[in-house]
């Protein structure tokens, strides 16, 4: 299927690994000139045709800098990615998890999104573009493990949901996606979800991972190339009547209709 994305531009975050280094290396195949953020856009993006900037995107000024630089080098956005986030797994259980954690988290897997948004969105109307929002299942299935992770990506959720009717009719579809565990550094990698709960429970990391496949009907985790197949997708004509929607990629996992 021709997705029809040659010559369009597109704004990634987080892109330096995981799920965003996925979907940069999938625009590009479709002929889309990316910019791509991180903190340290020194590793695998570098062998890539991207417009690597080195950005905090968790700090108050770092989205709209992001903004500007990514305006200057590829001329306007038609495709943002807000795809940047992390998640560190609180097994002291809700009275460990301090103010700081919060406005920690808040930040990163919300507000980053936000401002990321709110700085493009006139580059987005002037081109009739398109938002594609990696959330998480979080957001739906509020888990005590993760409990202000799942808070930001659930008000993520709603924040897409809203900005959708508001720029819809002028032509801006607003998307999001929400995986399950994805095989990537944030679940299997150094200080990863699997390696914090096997830590605090006198686990394994290889079976605390297992465990979390198990709970797919696929038994395994998602690839981080199926979540940026489907962003793909999104940010393509080909899905021009969808707007507002969430899609769920996680195996099966969710139990509810
Ligand atoms: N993996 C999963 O199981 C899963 C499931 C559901 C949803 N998600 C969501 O999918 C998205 C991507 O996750 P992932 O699994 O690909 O994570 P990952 O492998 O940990 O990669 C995170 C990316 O974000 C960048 N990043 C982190 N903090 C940053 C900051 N302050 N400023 C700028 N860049 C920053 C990282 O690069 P630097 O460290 O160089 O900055 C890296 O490129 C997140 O929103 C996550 O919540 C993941």
């Amino acid at each position: 299927m021709d997705l029809r994305l040659q010559g369009k531009t597109a704004l990634v975050t987080g892109a330096s690994r995981g799920i965003g280094l996925a979907i940069t290396r999938s625009l590009i195949d479709e002929g889309v000139t990316v910019v791509a953020a991180a903190r340290n856009v020194d590793g695998d993006l570098k062998s890539l045709p991207a417009e690597a900037v080195a950005v905090d995107l968790a700090a108050a000024d770092g989205p709209a800098r992001l903004v500007d630089e990514a305006v200057s080098r590829a001329g306007g956005i038609d495709i943002l990615v807000n795809n940047v986030g992390g998640v560190r797994p609180r097994p002291g259980g809700f009275v460990s998890v301090t103010d700081d954690d919060w406005l920690r988290t808040l930040n990163l897997d919300l507000m980053s999104a936000v401002r990321t948004t709110r700085a493009a969105l006139p580059s987005l109307l002037e081109r009739t573009g398109t938002i594609v929002t990696v959330c998480s299942v979080n957001a739906t299935l509020p888990d005590p493990l993760v409990i202000d992770y799942s808070a930001a990506k659930a008000a993520c959720l709603s924040f897409f949901k809203s900005l959708s009717k508001e720029v819809g009719g002028r032509g801006v579809r607003v998307n999001t996606v929400s995986p399950g565990p994805v095989a990537t550094d944030l679940w299997l990698g150094k200080g990863g979800v699997a390696e914090t709960v096997a830590g605090a429970s006198g686990n394994e990391p290889g079976k605390v991972a297992a465990g979390a496949a198990a709970e797919s009907v696929t038994g395994r985790f998602t690839r981080p190339e199926e979540v940026a197949d489907l962003v793909v997708f999104l940010a393509s004509d080909r899905a021009g009547n969808l707007t507002g929607t969430d899609i769920v990629i996680d195996g099966g996992m969710t139990q509810t209709m």
